[in-house]
């Protein structure tokens, strides 16, 4: 009778306990500084959402929403004072002289930190095959790396058109194979002619072993006026080159997309010459395992306090 007496009150006062615990946790966490300048004091668990921190506090569990602090965790000490972003690059200056490729055009990093564009679809520059490619790496603003890979007699070419057409004045970049030595031509596509021109970029490289040509190269794209990212259908093409005239033949365009954000590496391309994806994307699989997670534990907690109080109760009954 007494162990039983003892056991029930014991029960009890875990019941109470559980149950306060969780009440006094959930009065902290509703106790949220939503709007204010917090200039002394020490934040540990609440939400920020508008406001300035000025200096030395430590915030161990916050989140802010604004100002300018999208992500992440403040931990100790720190000071948002500058709270300017650097304005991105502006055009580069011309310089088409090329310097030898030492390395090889490949695919390691495509999808990663490239938007690559191939055919046939998904083949790589760095083998043997047949493979006509290009790929895109943003380098702020306008400006992306270019690399540039193909079989030609002559030159290959990538084209950048700010519509869905090729070939009105639309910026092209040749690389031609001038007597084994990779000559660099900034030029314009007019329906299927090619005049030599002005454009920015620079650090050009290339190499030529038998028919297949690579080059590399950074480049300013033109501005995208009224639009929301830089879209672009892209042309890869090859044709011939008279090296000593320097007349370019007219361009046999292998690859045409849809237009494409050049600075998103998993951007769907379709390559619309033979109708196959070039880069085609996986939607990533929605997670939704964390909030169950939550839920369930909530439900274990509610579920362990009921239960500890029904004992007690028994206990109790038990008397
Ligand atoms: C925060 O500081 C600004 C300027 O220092 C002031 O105008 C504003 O009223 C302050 N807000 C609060 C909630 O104290
Ligand atoms: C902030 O934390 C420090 C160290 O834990 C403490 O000494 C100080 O009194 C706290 N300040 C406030 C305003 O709570
Ligand atoms: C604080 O953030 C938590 C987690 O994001 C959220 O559940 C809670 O509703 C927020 N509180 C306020 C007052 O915004
Ligand atoms: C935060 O600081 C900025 C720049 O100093 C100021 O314009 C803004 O009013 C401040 N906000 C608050 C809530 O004090
Ligand atoms: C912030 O801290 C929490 C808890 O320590 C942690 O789970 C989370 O990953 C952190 N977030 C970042 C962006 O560091
Ligand atoms: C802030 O964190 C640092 C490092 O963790 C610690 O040395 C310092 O005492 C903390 N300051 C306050 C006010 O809690
Ligand atoms: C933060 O600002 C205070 C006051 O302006 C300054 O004394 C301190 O050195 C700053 N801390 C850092 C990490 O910049
Ligand atoms: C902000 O930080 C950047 C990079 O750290 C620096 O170049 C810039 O001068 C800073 N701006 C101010 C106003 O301190
Ligand atoms: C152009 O680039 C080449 C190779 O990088 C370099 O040697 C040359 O100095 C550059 N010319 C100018 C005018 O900057
Ligand atoms: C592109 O998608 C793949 C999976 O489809 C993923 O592994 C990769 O991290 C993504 N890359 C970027 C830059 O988002
Ligand atoms: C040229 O290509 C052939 C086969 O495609 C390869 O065996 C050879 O090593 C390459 N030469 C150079 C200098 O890269
Ligand atoms: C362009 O490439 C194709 C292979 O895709 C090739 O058959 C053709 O001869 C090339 N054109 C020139 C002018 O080299």
């Amino acid at each position: 009778m007494d162990t039983r007496l003892v056991l029930a009150v014991v029960l009890v006062a875990l019941a109470w306990m559980s149950a306060g615990t969780n009440k006094m946790a959930v009065e902290a966490m509703s106790a949220n500084s939503t709007n204010g300048n917090m200039t002394n004091g020490n934040m540990t668990n609440g939400n920020m959402t508008s406001g300035n921190m000025t200096a030395g506090h430590n915030m161990t569990n916050p989140n802010m929403t604004n100002p300018n602090m999208t992500s992440g965790n403040m931990t100790g000490g720190q000071n948002m004072t500058n709270t300017t972003s650097p304005n991105p690059p502006g055009p580069l200056t011309t310089n088409t002289t090329v310097e030898i490729l030492e390395t090889t055009v490949n695919r390691s990093e495509c999808r990663k930190t490239r938007l690559c564009v191939a055919t046939p679809e998904n083949c790589d520059p760095a083998t043997p095959d047949s493979c006509l490619f290009v790929s895109f790496k943003s380098a702020g603003g306008q400006n992306f790396a270019f690399e540039l890979s193909g079989e030609t007699e002559g030159y290959i070419a990538c084209t950048i058109s700010t519509d869905s057409n090729l070939g009105g004045n639309d910026n092209t970049y040749v690389c031609a194979n001038n007597n084994g030595i990779v000559k660099f031509i900034p030029a314009l596509l007019n329906d299927d002619k090619l005049t030599e021109t002005n454009l920015s970029v620079n650090s050009v490289k290339g190499k030529v072993n038998g028919t297949k040509v690579q080059c590399t190269f950074d480049a300013t794209v033109p501005d995208p006026t009224a639009r929301a990212s830089a879209r672009f259908a892209i042309g890869v093409s090859n044709g011939t080159y008279n090296s000593s005239t320097g007349k370019l033949g007219p361009p046999e365009i292998k690859i045409q997309t849809n237009p494409v954000n050049l600075a998103n590496p998993n951007a769907t391309v379709t390559n619309q010459v033979n109708g196959t994806a070039a880069n085609t994307t996986t939607p990533p699989a929605a997670t939704t395992a964390s909030t169950t997670a939550g839920h369930a534990i909530a439900l274990q907690q509610s579920l362990s306090q009921a239960l500890l109080i029904i004992m007690g109760v028994l206990g109790l009954a038990m008397l």
